[in-house]
C-alpha cells in the first residue's frame, strides 16, 4: 500500500509439466484480460515452462519470473540457467532466497547475494525471499533472524530505482501448512524489513520498494494482509495453481 503498486506474485514451483503449464497460463490469460489499477500481476513456473508461459501470457497483463538463477555469465554449469538467458526467454523477475533453496539445497545467505547482484545488473528484478522457522519464531528471535537474512541477502546492492527490488517475506511454518500468519504478524516483520531497507537504501527507495507476504496466502486473507500499511502484496504458492484462486486473489488484492 501507500503509493506502491500492490504485487500479487505466484511461485508454481516445482508444479506443472509443459501442457499443465500450458493450460493454467491460457485459464490466467483468460480471467486476467486487465488487472485492477494499483495491481501487478507476476507468475513464475518452473524453468521448463517458462517460454510455454511467455508465449501464452504475452497478450495479458502478467509478468514473468523464473523461481532460479545462477549468477555466472555462462559456461560449464550443468544444470543452470544465467540472466541473460532467464531475460531472453521474457522474465523480468526472478525468486531469489526461497526456503526450500536453502533447506534443500543449501543456499547460504552469500549464494542470494551473488545471485541478487547478478539479477539486478542484468535487469531483472529479484524477488528476494526471508523467513524464519518455527523454532526461531517460538525463540522470540525472529525479527533480528529476518532483518541479518535482508542484511547479508542484499548488502552492497546497486539500485536506484525501487522497482528494482521486491522482497517477500515467508515464514517457514506458514508455508504450505495452511497456517497464515496473522496480518497483524505479516505487518510487524515487513515493517521492520522496511526499516531494514531505510538504512541500507534511504529513505527515498525504501519507501518504494514492495514486501510482500508469503505463506498460506489465499483468496480468503489477501485483502486483510494487504491493507497493512508495510505489506505490497503477496507471493503464493498453493493458490497460484488454480486460475480461479490466484485471480481472486488479484482482484480481492
Ligand atoms: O513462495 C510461496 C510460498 O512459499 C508460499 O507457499 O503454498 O503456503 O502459499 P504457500
Amino acid at each position: 500500500p501507500s503509493n506502491r503498486t500492490t504485487l500479487i506474485a505466484g511461485n508454481w514451483k516445482m508444479n506443472n509439466d509443459v501442457a499443465a503449464a500450458a493450460k493454467l497460463a491460457d485459464e490466467l490469460a483468460q480471467a486476467l484480460p486487465e488487472v485492477p489499477a494499483g495491481v501487478e500481476v507476476l507468475v513464475c513456473p518452473p524453468t521448463i515452462d517458462i517460454t510455454t508461459v511467455h508465449d501464452r501470457i504475452q497478450a495479458a497483463p502478467i509478468a514473468l519470473g523464473a523461481q532460479n538463477v545462477y549468477w555466472e555469465e555462462k559456461g560449464a554449469y550443468t544444470g543452470e540457467s544465467s540472466c541473460d538467458m532467464l531475460k531472453s526467454a521474457g522474465c523480468t523477475y526472478c525468486i531469489i532466497g526461497h526456503s526450500e533453496r536453502r533447506d534443500y539445497f543449501h543456499e547460504t545467505d552469500e549464494d542470494e547475494n551473488k545471485k541478487a547482484k547478478a539479477l539486478v545488473a542484468a535487469g531483472i528484478v529479484p524477488v528476494f525471499c526471508c523467513g524464519e522457522s518455527l523454532e526461531v519464531r517460538e525463540a522470540g528471535t525472529y525479527v533480528e533472524h529476518v532483518v541479518n537474512q535482508v542484511k547479508a541477502g542484499l548488502d552492497g546492492l546497486d539500485i536506484t530505482d525501487p522497482a528494482q527490488l521486491v522482497v517477500a517475506y515467508e515464514p517457514i511454518w506458514a508455508i504450505g501448512t495452511g497456517k497464515t500468519a496473522t496480518a497483524d504478524d505479516a505487518q510487524e516483520v515487513c515493517g521492520a524489513i522496511r526499516e531494514t531497507l531505510v538504512e541500507m537504501f534511504g529513505a527515498e527507495l525504501a519507501d518504494g520498494i514492495r514486501v510482500l507476504y508469503g505463506g498460506s496466502a489465499k483468496p480468503g486473507n489477501i485483502a486483510e494482509l494487504v491493507a497493512k500499511s508495510d505489506v505490497d502484496g503477496a507471493l503464493v504458492g498453493g493458490a497460484s495453481l488454480k486460475a480461479e484462486d490466484f485471480s481472486q486473489m488479484v482482484i480481492k488484492a
